[in-house]
């Protein structure tokens, strides 16, 4: 499809070419129709319209750097699912980019239904609530004709991981660029380091391993007058269907890193995992350690630890193993026959992958990094299913499971998908156990 499209050199873009490139008749469907033109701030300009949905921590990180790309850009809608949060982000943006931040109060939006009203403002959304909504979000800003830039991970369970590969389908057939939040593919020592790996530098590689071992994160108590709905997405982090676990939701990283050097997905698991320290009810639901084996198509292993328990070894890692050498990827050095470290450079990952990202959507370059984004998610999510079972998990029964965590209503007053007992505990998942195993696979 792109062949129909004459890329823009950056001089000649300006709002009227970008509305040619953007709405593209393929087999006589017009796809992708303008973006801008639905905004808030229609113009005769090149200004690209921003809207954020999910003001938290790194949603506001990611508008910041939105923001800070080169050219005319602006935040002009924002939504989340708490007003407080949504309020804090926006006094925080408009601190750090007075003329760019335009988002008056009839274009802040509060609710579990707010990201429709959003999205429909923009020309790039960015989507960075928990997880567990991200399919649904995407699946939205592709069906409006939006851009998107989306956090990791991208889903949670299989029926997500389908809708993002499907939306991703569509984004290409509408020509939408799309992002997603795993910036060690645009952090420099990543990208030379990994090259080498693919260019031979330890000849075949036979094994790595992967950790993301570490203290743990926040926890956010529940407060007065709060319905469970209210509580679980507030506690975001301690509940399957919001999280994904934390193996979804930080080792995604590592194992990303590990499918990029691979070249390749994983096409089964066995792990074991459990809660030992992390056990009381404001941990919801999720263990506070998992280690998986991957195996790979050529039979090669990946070894994948992540732990959350404080006072223990800690590290955020990825090693390879090869034939002539061995790499430790993330301080971008490699001994054996063909010894080599990286020297210095490259900006901020998170900086530059937004860089990336507008430039794209500028200059009408391919950007979609949502089908790798779904396919690791769903390499973390194969090693929860793992954890949380104790069984072999396959690849494509995984893909094609019906076991759908998300809620049926999305409403503050509608039953959580998971429910605490009598004394404010959440089951947790009992590896080996039958009846666990039909919820989890
Ligand atoms: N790439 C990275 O290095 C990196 C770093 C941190 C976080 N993240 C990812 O960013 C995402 C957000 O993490 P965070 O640390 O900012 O969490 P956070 O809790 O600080 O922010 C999430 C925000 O989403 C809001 N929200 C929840 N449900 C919503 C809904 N249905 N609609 C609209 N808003 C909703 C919350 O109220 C909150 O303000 C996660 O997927 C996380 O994995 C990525």
């Amino acid at each position: 499809m792109n062949d129909t499209i004459r890329p823009n050199t950056p001089g000649e873009l300006n709002r009227r070419s970008f509305l040619k490139t953007t709405s593209t008749v393929v087999g006589g469907t017009l796809l992708g129709s303008l973006p801008i033109e639905r905004g808030a701030h229609a113009a005769a300009d090149d200004t690209v319209k921003v809207a954020l949905i999910g003001c938290g921590g790194r949603g506001s990180g990611a508008a910041d750097q939105a923001l800070s790309t080169k050219g005319s850009v602006r935040l002009v809608a924002m939504a989340d699912a708490f007003k407080d949060r949504l309020q804090g982000s926006l006094r925080n943006l408009q601190k750090q980019h007075k003329e760019r931040v335009d988002v008056v109060d009839d274009r802040q939006f509060v609710g579990l239904d707010a990201y429709k009203q959003a999205i429909a403002l923009a020309d790039v959304v960015i989507l960075a609530t928990p997880p567990g909504f991200r399919p649904i979000h995407f699946e939205e800003a592709i069906r409006q004709g939006k851009h998107v830039f989306m956090e990791k991970p991208v889903a949670v369970d299989g029926p997500g991981v389908r809708r993002v590969l499907a939306a991703a389908e569509e984004a290409k057939k509408k020509n939408l660029k799309v992002g997603v939040g795993l910036q060690r593919h645009h952090q420099a020592g990543y990208i030379e380091t990994v090259k080498r790996l693919h260019d031979g530098a330890i000849g075949d590689i036979t094994s790595m391993r992967v950790y993301w071992n570490g203290d743990g994160v926040w926890v956010r108590p529940r407060k007065a007058g709060q319905t469970e709905m209210e509580y679980q997405v507030d506690n975001w982090y301690y509940f399957t269907w919001l999280s994904g676990d934390h193996i979804c939701e930080q080792h995604i990283h590592n194992l990303d890193v590990a499918n990029w050097v691979k070249n390749g997905y994983p096409v089964r698991c066995h792990g074991m995992g459990g809660r030992q320290v992390r056990t009381g009810k404001e941990y919801g639901e999720i263990y506070d350690h998992h280690a998986v084996e991957y195996e790979y198509a050529d039979g090669s292993r990946v070894f994948s630890q992540c732990r959350h328990i404080r006072g223990c070894w800690s590290s955020v890692s990825e090693y390879a193993v090869g034939t002539k050498g061995t790499c430790d990827v993330g301080a971008y050095t490699i001994r054996g026959q063909n010894p080599w470290r990286f020297g210095s450079g490259g900006k901020n990952p998170y900086q530059q992958e937004h860089d990336d990202f507008f430039d794209a959507i500028r200059n009408n370059k391919p950007f979609n990094e949502a089908e790798n984004g779904a396919k690791s998610s769903l390499t973390a999510i194969i090693g929860r299913m793992a954890t949380y079972s104790g069984k072999v998990i396959e690849w494509d029964k995984a893909l094609n499971s019906q076991v759908d965590l998300m809620p049926k209503i999305f409403a503050w007053d509608a039953p959580a998908p998971v429910q605490p007992n009598a004394d404010g505990y959440y089951p947790v998942p009992v590896p080996g156990s039958p009846d666990w195993v039909k919820k989890i696979i």
